[in-house]
């Protein structure tokens, strides 16, 4: 895997979050929301479905509007405009549950789209960065292939690679897994993984628990759009603090054999 440009400097706060909120209508969706992520750190996101989980990752990218406090990306508040955001997106990256490559756009044509008409790079320099991120995810042949040739799986690292070749700051990843046949799921989380050990800053919404714990420095565990714990990956895991964590937890284990 190329390694990222995040040299990991002690302790820089990458991304600050002060008190967000967020509603939609009279739906307070987030409360009060503040977490720092130090460079080189990968937070992950737990909680019940409809707790905020994916309206905060959107509020990071500013697809959503918010209603109060601060979102800080390296030390300077973020103004909110739309312009701001255009171009704070070329270092915020984020991928979806869905992938959302272009479908009458081969898999090179995709990834090199934004590096060259977004960020103006040379094509030249972006195709030697993109060749070197397929050929670490084993995808080199699908080079000039439509999405529609893919699997899922192939899809999303693919969509992967193509946040990758913006070289972002800072991942942001939202339940990337979620729709993908068990087989395809692992390729997918050992290349988060593999990013993760390369230093990536990543903010990571998961349903898969092994991987959970694996890749989290942090866990905040998210109910009724508050940060209900916020723990080491590993305290999370081995001994959560509150019962509505330790009741999630449980509901996320894996189906016993009833013994
Ligand atoms: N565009 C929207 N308009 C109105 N309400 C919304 C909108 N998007 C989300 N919500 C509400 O915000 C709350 C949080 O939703 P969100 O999708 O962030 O939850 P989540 O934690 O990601 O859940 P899941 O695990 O099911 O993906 C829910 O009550 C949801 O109904
Ligand atoms: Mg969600």
């Amino acid at each position: 895997m190329a390694d990222s440009n995040n040299s990991v400097s002690n302790d820089e706060i990458l991304l600050s979050v002060r008190h967000l909120k967020k509603s939609y209508g009279d739906h307070e969706v987030l409360r009060d929301i503040s977490f720092d992520v130090p460079r080189g750190k990968v937070f992950v996101l737990l909680g019940p479905s409809g707790s905020g989980k994916s309206t905060l990752i959107r509020c990071l990218n500013g697809l959503e509007t918010i209603q109060g406090g601060t979102i800080s990306f390296k030390g300077e508040p973020i103004d909110g405009r739309e312009k701001t955001w255009r171009r704070l997106r070329t270092e915020i990256g984020m991928v979806f549950q869905s992938y959302d490559l272009f479908p009458n756009l081969t898999v090179a044509q995709n990834i090199l789209l934004g590096p060259t008409k977004v960020q103006k790079r040379p094509k030249d320099e972006v195709e030697r960065q993109m060749d070197g991120l397929l050929a670490d995810v084993q995808l080199s042949e699908y080079r000039d292939a439509y999405p529609r040739e893919l699997s899922g799986g192939q899809k999303q690292r693919i969509a992967i690679v193509r946040a990758l070749t913006m070289n972002p700051e800072l991942m942001l990843f939202d339940e990337v897994t979620a729709s993908l046949d068990p087989e395809m799921v692992r390729e997918v989380l050992e290349l988060m993984l593999g990013l993760a050990e390369h230093h990536m800053t990543m903010i990571v919404v998961t349903h898969e628990m092994e991987f959970a714990r694996r890749v989290a420095d942090t866990v905040l565990f998210l109910e009724n759009g508050v940060i209900l714990e916020r723990q080491s990956g590993h305290d999370f895991f081995t001994h959560p603090e509150t019962d509505r964590a330790k009741a999630f937890l449980e509901s996320m284990a894996p189906i016993s054999d009833g013994e």
